[in-house]
């Protein structure tokens, strides 16, 4: 069976999960190059899971001959820059979210691909390939809740990281930029429907840091849907308990809800703080198959020779819907898509 040889660039929080992701568990692999600018970092993984080609720099990786797909897990100020010329240099190409910055670097990223057409290019949303999610859309596919009436969808990183919240906030592009972006896509992907109005609040309630990058460590907005669905989305970045993503999907017929209650597993604990069970920690651990499924997508595109499901138009449509939640956050005003 053909070997899929891949270079994952980016070896912070969510790069060493991919790279070990794509050496350990991903089928007709080989994790054949990795490249980060943090030298120690680089080593020490690429030790550990037997990688002899190492880079400090994404041009000197994408040289190398023999790479037929690159991994990008680097700051998302990078993504764009680095998948024109990865597909330029003749490598299929998964980028994690977002697809860029700006919704320039967006309309970027789509030429490349337009101009590629033989290239897989796929983007990281990788709430889609989480079991539960997948299993809810097939019932909302087939109708069985009726006509969706409402979407919600929280999104919360735990406290104990607000810290390093703090230090990635000049770059992150904002609460809605950066962690909104997955809910977005999955009203989008749920509802197949596209947004009409948004009205957006919230703010600095705990940490004010926050404030001079236009930004909340708390934001929400409602959105009115063109075939009228409500979307009700809130991120946020002080759950006390963990990391707390939930959606609800309320239908006509039917309601559906996906971790209503966020827990790490079945485990309940009965002790002298009552009778309770723990939350997921991270993003790491609540999608830890997630991100297995979705990398093993995109080898299976390749070896197939087939086009992902989510692309980099979904990409580009979810940027801009971002943009336009931080921009009524910003007014404080009712906005039209
Ligand atoms: N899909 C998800 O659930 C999810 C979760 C977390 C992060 N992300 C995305 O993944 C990307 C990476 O996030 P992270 O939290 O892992 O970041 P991080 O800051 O923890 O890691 C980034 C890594 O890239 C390296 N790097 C930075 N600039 C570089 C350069 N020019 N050349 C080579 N290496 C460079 C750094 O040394 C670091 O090791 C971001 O775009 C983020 O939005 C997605």
């Amino acid at each position: 069976m053909v070997k899929i040889r891949i270079g994952s660039i980016g070896l912070g929080r969510l790069g060493l999960t991919h790279a070990e992701n794509i050496a350990n568990k991903i089928r007709h692999t080989e994790l054949a190059a990795l490249c980060d600018m943090d030298e120690k970092r680089l080593h020490e993984t690429a030790d550990r899971l037997g990688v002899v080609n190492r880079y400090t720099t994404f041009e000197e990786m994408i040289a190398q001959k023999d790479l037929d797909a690159v991994v990008l897990v680097s700051p998302s100020g990078l993504h764009t820059k680095q998948i024109v010329a990865a597909l330029d240099a003749g490598k299929h190409v998964f980028s994690e979210k977002p697809l860029g910055v700006t919704v320039a670097e967006c309309k970027e990223a789509e030429k490349a691909v337009e101009d590629h057409p033989e290239k897989v290019f796929m983007l990281g949303f990788m709430r889609r390939f989480d079991e539960s999610y997948q299993y809810a859309h097939k019932k909302v596919a087939a109708g069985e809740i009726g006509k969706p009436v409402l979407f919600r969808a929280y999104s919360q990183d735990p406290e104990k990281f607000i810290e390093g919240g703090i230090a990635f906030a000049a770059h992150s592009g904002g609460e809605f930029l950066d962690m909104a972006v997955h809910d977005i896509d999955l009203a989008r992907w749920f509802t197949g429907s596209e947004p009409e109005t948004v009205y957006a609040i919230g703010g600095c309630y705990a940490h004010p840091e926050f404030g001079k990058y236009h930004d909340g460590d708390n934001v929400s907005c409602l959105m009115k849907f063109r075939n009228d669905t409500m979307v009700y989305l809130f991120a946020g970045r002080t759950a006390p308990h963990g990391y707390n993503v939930e959606t609800e999907i309320i239908g006509t017929k039917g309601i559906l809800r996906i971790a209503n209650v966020p827990q790490k597993n079945l485990v309940e604990i009965l002790d002298n703080h009552g009778v309770r069970k723990e939350c997921s920690e991270n993003f790491l651990e609540r999608f830890d198959s997630a991100y297995v499924r979705e990398m093993q997508e995109f080898v299976d595109c390749i070896i197939a020779g087939r086009k992902p499901e989510v692309t980099v138009y979904d990409g580009a449509r979810v940027l801009e819907i971002a943009y336009k939640c931080k921009e009524a956050f910003e007014s404080g005003e009712l906005l039209k898509f």
